[in-house]
């Protein structure tokens, strides 16, 4: 199947009360995980890239990979470009074959916000390429933008609909309380403002900070309009635990392909748990 982009799969999510599992691809074996694990549950997925990891391999190369795998999938699956800042990479993702990108312009003014998020957007619907944008600061690290506590704040609901009407993203991503990264404490979700802001924009929200919720803030926030989850943190970490531990358990073996199997079976499985928590197993 050709990559898709986010609308159709974000729009029946929403309206089913269920939500697409946004995943941070790193190589080739993550990305190949991501869509295995989509498979197997005939689920929709988003596969995302960091703009670090596209500056990282090169988008032809990424590109490649994922236009590879995805030619054999039955699953609808997009491509999705997380936290962009620099409209060039952003324009450059688009030319090589993304099927939607994130314009986080939400480190300027609102307006400037808007007008910048505006501009991706009808850079992008022509090419039927999706966008998401955000607005508010969501604590945390996500690829080189670092906020912190002091700087974070949540999106206000009136600034948000005026925000979703000039702006007409596809997906929305209001800062609500979650936190990229490894929690420190409890968060402390909005639920009334994602509620307001949902309801009143009436456009797919997007969850930032998946990793490391619990199950019940999930279900409570997709119940409310969250449409799509986020999850790069835990990846990371199943990538490289994933590795580490199959070579301390076999550490005269020195057998790569035997690790990266074993590396692809733990960021599988993590994936696999995911979507069915966020149930969107069997709507694919
Ligand atoms: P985590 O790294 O906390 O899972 O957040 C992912 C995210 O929101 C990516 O944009």
């Amino acid at each position: 199947m050709p990559l898709e982009n986010m609308k159709k799969m974000l729009d029946a999510a929403k309206r089913g009360g269920y939500a697409v599992g946004a995943f941070n691809m790193l190589d080739y074996n993550s990305a190949k995980a991501i869509i295995e694990a989509a498979e197997d549950l005939k689920a929709p997925v988003i596969i995302q890239t960091s703009a670090k990891t596209v500056i990282f391999w090169g988008s032809s190369a990424i590109i490649s990979w994922v236009r590879e795998l995805v030619r054999s999938s039955t699953v609808p699956i997009a491509l999705h470009l997380d936290h962009c800042k620099d409209v060039q990479l952003i324009t450059e993702c688009i030319e090589a074959g993304w099927s939607s990108v994130m314009i986080d312009a939400s480190s300027k003014s609102f307006e400037e916000n808007l007008n910048l998020s505006r501009r991706v957007v009808e850079m992008a619907h022509p090419k039927n390429v999706t966008v998401e944008a955000e607005l508010g600061a969501i604590v945390g690290v996500e690829d080189e933008i670092h906020i912190k506590e002091q700087d974070a704040h949540l999106a206000d609901p009136q600034q948000a609909i005026r925000f979703c009407e000039e702006v007409e993203p596809d997906c929305f991503a209001p800062a609500i309380g979650t936190a990229h990264g490894i929690y420190k404490g409890e968060p402390k979700i909005a639920y009334d403002r994602l509620e307001e802001i949902a309801s009143k924009t009436g456009v797919p929200i997007a969850l930032h900070g998946g990793t490391g919720l619990a199950d019940e803030v999930f279900k409570k926030c997709i119940a409310l309009g969250c449409a799509k989850v986020n999850i790069s943190t835990q990846l990371k970490y199943a990538f490289i635990d994933g590795f580490v531990a199959y070579h301390n358990a076999h550490n005269t073996q020195y057998d790569p392909l035997k690790v990266i199997a074993a590396q692809f079976d733990a960021v599988k499985a993590g994936i696999i748990g995911n979507i069915k928590l966020f149930g969107s197993a069997g709507k694919a």
